[in-house]
């Protein structure tokens, strides 16, 4: 069953979403080279815990962190590390999940530390455009698979490949809710859109081929050919108009630091 919130619930979910946001501003800003991932999760868990909020994943299905930082070929679920220093030239996702007053939000960005590589800041940058023209679909009346068809549409006109082993999900009272919402496929298909929906849209996508496989750590997800990887998230909700990004960040922060 797909839950379509109330407006007094949107509300909620946006403060929610509003914490999340500001969390990954501050995080960004933190992102440089010698920083490690420890760090930037150890700064997380303190503007959560001082919002009154709860980190989401941290103890979900016993992941033992408050953020993913996941580097260069790490597509998602990189888990930080003390060892784990940032260098000029990498790639860094970093995905936050929180619960604030009953509602969780959910986003992520990937940003580029110090100098990187054309492929790597076109790949950034493709990444966003695949969220910002998913979102865009995300109208009552669509359908699940219209979100997909964007992501897939732009990212692979690239040349780039869209991760198939992890999707999007319904997000609401629990992190994650109906529907699960690909990144690829045909429009039109799956459940049509009604105003109240929430979804987190989690475009993931690689710099070479789609294939991911599992390290022995249980959770941190690579690209099999090695090649770079981009992660961008947004909890956005489904209106009578325009779609409502929940996560959105105030301050933009510029993908190319
Ligand atoms: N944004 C990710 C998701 O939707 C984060 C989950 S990390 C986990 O699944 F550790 F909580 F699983
Ligand atoms: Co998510």
């Amino acid at each position: 069953m797909i839950v379509c919130r109330s407006a007094a619930e949107l509300e909620r979910m946006r403060e929610a979403g509003r914490l999340v946001g500001e969390v990954l501003t501050e995080l960004a800003a933190a992102v440089a080279p010698g920083v490690s991932t420890a760090d930037l999760d150890a700064l997380a868990e303190k503007r959560i815990a001082e919002a009154g909020a709860t980190a989401a994943f941290k103890g979900y299905h016993g992941y033992p962190a408050t953020i993913c930082a996941s580097i260069n070929d790490e597509v998602i679920h990189g888990i930080p590390s003390g060892r784990r220093l940032l260098q000029d030239g990498d790639i860094i996702s970093i995905d936050v999940g929180a619960s604030l007053d009953g509602y969780f939000g959910d986003s992520a960005l990937t940003l580029a530390v110090g100098q990187v590589s054309e492929g790597a800041a076109t790949l950034l940058r493709v990444t966003e455009e695949a969220l910002y023209k998913a979102i865009e679909c995300a109208r009552a009346g669509n359908r699940i698979s219209d979100i997909g068809h964007a992501v897939q549409q732009h990212v692979e006109a690239y040349g780039f490949s869209v991760v198939r082993e992890f999707v999007g999900h319904g997000i609401g009272e629990r992190m994650h809710e109906e529907p699960q919402v690909p990144n690829y496929g045909e429009p039109g298909r799956g459940p049509r859109l009604a105003e109240g929906m929430v979804l987190a849209i989690e475009p993931m996508v690689n710099a070479g081929k789609a294939a991911v496989k599992v390290l022995a750590d249980g959770w941190t997800a690579v690209t099999r050919d090695s090649s770079l990887s981009a992660h961008f998230e947004h909890t956005v909700a489904v209106t009578s108009g325009e779609p409502w990004i929940l996560t959105a960040r105030e301050v933009s922060v510029p993908v190319q630091k």
